[in-house]
């Protein structure tokens, strides 16, 4: 008989972060005394039911080693292996972890710079996920009216938002059938897009906006706001209906 699957994670961290513009990668900005970077990892890490955290670090990164990640515990494994692109990152990590990790175990891919990540929103994941065919995402649904413009900033339509979604991270696919999907798709920006290719239909699982992308200066701001007021608003705790 086949043994359960078990949950591993896959956190890419070999980008530039070229929007912030700072003169570290983003991954590696001090958030609250930390690396950013060094959150997420600690969400993951503290998690149960992972057996792996596997960062994706660039081939050339120098700054992993100037930080001390022993607090993080055993769990903890970089690969610097990172790619031009954020697929080309997780793909190198999947196949660089072939020999640990079984076709149909679960594999959680999280953006190294979305820093507030909460137990809830891992476990809920994983729950609603544990009998899916497919895998799916953590997302939220779209509460703005959305507006495509032209190259002068003119509105040229108004995009429904009935039934869009924001794609977040960690999305949580079978090993195999998400190297399979990586290996075939090109210019893809998430694992659900390779997965959408290969003609799967992924599972949306609401999470919400405090799992936010930090990519903007202000956004690290918002990130330190959510972070140091966790827990005094219930916000470390999933929304009831
Ligand atoms: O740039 P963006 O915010 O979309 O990156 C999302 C995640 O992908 C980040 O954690 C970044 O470090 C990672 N990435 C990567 N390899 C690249 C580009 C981005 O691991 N070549």
């Amino acid at each position: 008989m086949q043994s359960d699957p078990r949950h591993f994670a896959l956190v890419p961290a070999a980008g530039s972060g070229a929007r912030m513009g700072a003169a570290l990668p983003k991954q590696y900005l001090p958030l609250l005394g930390k690396p950013l970077i060094h959150h997420a990892l600690a969400a993951l890490c503290a998690a149960p039911g992972i057996e792996r955290v596997f960062v994706v670090l660039s081939v050339d990164d120098a700054e992993w080693a100037r930080h001390d990640w022993r607090g993080l515990g055993p769990r903890l494994a970089p690969l610097f292996r990172g790619g031009p692109t954020r697929a080309d990152s997780v793909l190198a990590g999947l196949r660089a972890i072939s020999g640990e990790v079984s076709a149909t175990d679960w594999v959680l891919v999280h953006d190294a710079a979305r820093p507030c990540l909460a137990r809830w929103h891992i476990e809920k994941l994983m729950r609603e996920l544990a009998h899916d065919d497919v895998g799916g995402l953590l997302a939220t649904p779209v509460a703005d009216t959305l507006k495509r413009a032209d190259e002068h900033a003119r509105v040229t339509a108004t995009v429904g938002r009935d039934r869009l979604w924001r794609a977040q991270t960690p999305q949580m696919f079978r090993y195999a059938m998400l190297r399979r999907a990586l290996e075939n798709a090109r210019g893809v920006t998430d694992e659900a897009g390779a997965i959408e290719a290969a003609g799967l239909r992924p599972r949306l699982v609401e999470g919400d906006a405090a799992n936010l992308k930090v990519t903007w200066p202000f956004d690290a701001h918002l990130a330190e706001w959510i972070l140091r007021h966790r827990g005094e608003s219930g916000g470390e705790e999933e929304k009831t209906p």
